[in-house]
C-alpha cells in the first residue's frame, strides 16, 4: 500500500503553505484522519470549539489521533481568562497551534460576543491573544475577515491586524470577504460578500514579517499555488471537503516534494479500513466516518454509485468496513 509520503509528526516543525479550514460539523477527528491519508503535509484545523464546551462541557471535545498531526485547535470565545484556560488544556492535549475564531458570523456566536463581531474590538482580541500566549508554547494564531458590516475599509482591517500583531500574534489567516452580521445566514456570509484578494496581498505588504494565509473561494491546488506568489499560505475549506482528492497532489504542488508517487483513491480507502475498524470497536458508527469520504471519487466514473451506496448502506449500528469494500467495487479508478 502506498502512503501519502512520510507523515510529519513533529508538531512544531509544520509548514503552513496549505491548510484545511475549520468547518463546524465537517472537520471532526474522522474527517481529519481521512484528510491526513491524502496529504502528509497540510495543516489541519478542528471545528471551532467554544471555551464553554472545553471548560464546562460534559463531553470530550478535544479527542484526536496523534496521526492527524499537525492539527490546530480553533477556539471560539472572547474572555481572555477562559481562552487562556482552554488554550492551555488544548496545548497540553497536544494540539500544534491554538487559533482564535474572529470570522464566524452566526447569531449564536454574536450573542456570545465572539467570532466576526470581535473584529470591532481589536484591543480585546489583543488581550485574548496575550492571555493565551502567556500560557502556551505553541503558536497562537487568528482567523478573521477583511471587515464587518460598514466597517470594511482597508484601514479597518490593517488596524485590526496591527493591534493584534502588537500583542504577539504573527500568524493570520484571512478570509478575504467581510461578514454582514445582520441579515445574512452563515452560509450566505460565505458566498455573498465579494472576495477581495488584493486586500489580503496589501496586508502582507504592510506586515511583511507576519505569516499571512489567504482563505475564501480557492477551488484547486493550481489556484492555491498561484496565491503563494503573493502570500505565505493558503487555506482551503469547502473545495477540500467536497473534493478531498485534490489534497493528494499537495506534496508536489504546495510543498515541493519531488518524486513522491501520488496516492491512489483506492489506497486511501484501504488506509482507512483499520482506522474505521478500530473506531467502530470503540463505539463509532460507520456513517460517522464515511460521510466525510463521499466526495473521494468526484469526477471519476462511478462517483455517483459510490456516494449513493455509502449513503444508503452506511447507516446503522451493525455496519462495518465491508460496506466500503462493496462500494469500491462500483467505481472504475
Ligand atoms: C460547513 C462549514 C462550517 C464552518 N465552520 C467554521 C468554523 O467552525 N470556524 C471557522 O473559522 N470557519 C468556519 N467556516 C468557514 C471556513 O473556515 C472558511 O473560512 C470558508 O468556508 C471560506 O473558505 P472556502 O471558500 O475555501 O470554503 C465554516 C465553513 C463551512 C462550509
Amino acid at each position: 500500500m502506498k502512503s501519502a509520503s512520510s507523515p510529519q509528526n513533529d508538531p512544531l516543525s509544520f509548514n503552513r503553505r496549505l491548510s484545511i479550514a475549520p468547518m463546524l460539523d465537517w472537520t471532526d477527528r474522522h474527517c481529519r484522519y481521512f484528510h491526513r491519508q491524502l496529504s502528509a503535509d497540510a495543516l489541519l484545523y478542528t471545528e471551532m470549539v467554544t471555551t464553554g464546551a472545553i471548560l464546562y462541557g460534559k463531553g470530550d471535545y478535544l479527542a484526536f489521533n496523534e496521526l492527524e498531526q499537525p492539527v490546530a485547535l480553533q477556539l471560539g470565545g472572547s474572555d481572555p481568562e477562559d481562552l487562556a484556560k482552554a488554550a492551555k488544556i488544548g496545548a497540553e492535549r497536544g494540539y500544534s497551534e491554538i487559533n482564535l475564531n474572529v470570522g464566524c458570523p452566526s447569531d449564536r456566536v454574536q450573542k456570545g460576543r465572539f467570532g466576526a463581531v470581535l473584529m470591532t474590538e481589536p484591543e480585546l482580541v489583543a488581550q485574548c491573544v496575550d492571555a493565551m500566549k502567556q500560557v502556551v508554547d505553541v503558536p497562537v494564531t487568528v482567523k478573521h475577515r477583511i471587515g464587518v458590516d460598514e466597517q470594511d475599509s482597508y484601514q479597518f482591517v490593517r488596524d485590526f491586524v496591527g493591534t493584534v500583531n502588537h500583542a504577539g500574534c504573527d500568524v493570520f489567516i484571512v478570509h478575504a470577504r467581510k461578514a454582514w452580521l445582520q441579515g445574512l445566514s452563515p452560509k450566505e456570509n460565505r458566498e455573498i460578500p465579494p472576495l477581495d484578494y488584493p486586500r489580503v496581498y496589501q496586508l502582507k505588504q504592510d506586515f511583511p514579517a507576519c505569516h499571512i494565509s489567504i482563505n475564501g473561494g480557492i477551488m484547486t491546488l493550481a489556484q492555491a499555488r498561484e496565491q503563494l506568489q503573493h502570500l505565505d499560505g493558503v487555506m482551503i475549506g469547502r473545495a477540500a471537503y467536497q473534493n478531498p482528492y485534490l489534497l493528494a497532489e499537495a506534496g508536489e504542488l504546495m510543498f515541493d516534494r519531488e518524486g513522491g508517487e501520488t496516492i491512489g483513491r483506492a489506497d486511501v480507502v484501504e488506509a482507512m479500513l483499520p482506522y474505521i475498524e478500530q473506531q467502530i470497536a470503540q463505539g463509532a458508527r460507520l456513517n460517522n466516518i464515511v460521510r466525510h469520504m463521499l466526495g473521494l471519487y468526484q469526477a471519476v466514473p462511478g462517483a455517483r454509485a459510490w456516494r449513493r451506496y455509502l449513503s444508503e448502506n452506511g447507516r446503522g449500528d451493525d455496519k462495518g468496513v465491508e460496506v466500503l469494500q462493496q462500494a469500491m467495487a462500483l467505481v472504475y479508478d
